[in-house]
């Protein structure tokens, strides 16, 4: 699994651009992890963003449809097995859960012959940012401040008028309430992509992973424990395998590629291509998903970019997260997959101390 890890197959740093190092203003790889490190604390060993999450294993099972579509080998009718990792957004590997908290879904498909697709997807409709830069200054313009522990409202306001596509964008996500848990929320891959069948037809596509499990509001009134939702994640798998429609959309002309803030028309084509199963979930180990980069930018043959400007991005800043965790001591993660002589149970290790 070591060999899966910090490999970007193309793009590392190439978001720069050719004057970059030069011009002391210019967003670099660096200066992007640093500003996650400057937000969220430099916590050794973890994940700079969605630090805080679970190793998972399991199939993807093709009915065949998605043939039409691409030629990649997985969608070929048959099964292939995936390493998954379900994380909440931010750098603080020990933060309690929360239902606003943006959620993460991250799979790996080991495909035939040592070829791999990854891509980390998010249970929110569209993205909050449009531009690399934007997701840079939106950290820092919505970071908590001391005193009310929350962001500075004149920063914030400054923020949206500047990038007045997150403003649309948050409009959108707050249409779209969380789900009661990780195992019944859909996950969205945002980013589009290009997929290319065996006749050589190309066409742009986005895709979104939907919950076989029925999506319940979050009760009211209920108290929550500080992982409730990975503690509820972990019971479920126990009780059985979890599964995901997997659904391609298929964009049109004239349909943005370049833009993950902006949903598609609701009236794009959807091919359900197969379900994603996970049926095992472990703690944070080597060898397992904690040392696996999901740089969404690793695509087998009959799967490519886009001109999402956001990917090579993603490539370049993960590479560089993943080179800074997997250098540094790690410590216990906060979600503990255990088992007991009793009976399958959730263990803890308190970190505070
Ligand atoms: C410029 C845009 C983005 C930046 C700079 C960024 C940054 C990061 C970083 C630094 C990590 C940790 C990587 C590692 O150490 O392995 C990460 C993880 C993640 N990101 Fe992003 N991200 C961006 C856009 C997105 C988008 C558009 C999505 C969803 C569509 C997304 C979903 C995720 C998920 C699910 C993970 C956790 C993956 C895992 O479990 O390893 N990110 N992101």
């Amino acid at each position: 699994m070591a060999a899966v890890g910090g490999v970007s197959a193309v793009n590392v740093g190439a978001f720069l651009g050719a004057g970059g190092w030069f011009t002391p203003d210019t967003l670099t790889t660096s200066r992007f992890v640093d500003r996650f490190e400057q937000v969220f604390g430099k916590h050794d060993g973890f994940r700079r963003n969605h630090a805080k999450g679970v190793s998972a294993a399991g199939v993807f099972t093709s009915n065949g449809a998605g043939t039409a579509l691409s030629r990649a080998a997985l969608f070929q009718r048959g099964t292939t097995p995936v390493t998954a990792r379900f994380s909440i957004s931010g750098g603080m590997p020990t933060v309690a859960d929360a239902n606003s908290t943006v959620r993460g879904l991250a799979v790996l498909f080991h495909l035939p012959d040592g070829a791999q697709w990854r891509t980390a997807m998010v249970n929110v409709p569209v993205f909050t940012d449009r531009v690399p830069q934007g997701f840079y200054e939106r950290l820092l313009a919505t970071q908590p401040v001391p005193g009310t522990g929350k962001p500075d409202p004149a920063k914030v306001a400054a923020f949206l008028a500047k990038y007045p596509e997150t403003a649309r964008a948050m409009a959108v996500i707050s249409k779209s309430p969380p789900s009661s848990g990780l195992y019944n929320s859909p996950f969205h891959g945002l980013n589009a992509f290009r997929f290319t069948n065996s006749a050589g037809d190309t066409v742009p596509v986005r895709w979104t992973m939907m919950p076989e499990e029925p999506s319940q509001p979050m009760g009211a009134g209920a108290a929550p424990g500080k992982d409730y939702l990975f503690d509820a994640l972990v019971a479920k798998v126990m009780q059985g395998p979890v599964h995901w429609r997997f659904l391609i959309t298929v964009g049109e002309p004239g349909d943005p590629t370049n833009d993950a803030t902006t949903a598609w028309p609701a009236n794009r084509r959807q091919v359900e291509v197969g379900t994603l199963t996970i049926d095992s979930l472990q703690t944070e180990a080597p060898g397992n998903a904690r040392d696996v980069n999901f740089d969404p930018t690793v695509l087998p043959d009959g799967i490519a970019l886009s001109d999402d400007p956001l990917l090579a991005a993603r490539s370049a800043v993960y590479a560089q997260s993943y080179q800074r965790r997997t250098r540094e001591p790690h410590r216990p993660s906060e979600v503990q997959v255990g088992q007991q002589p009793s009976g399958p149970r959730i263990t803890k290790v308190d970190h505070e101390q």
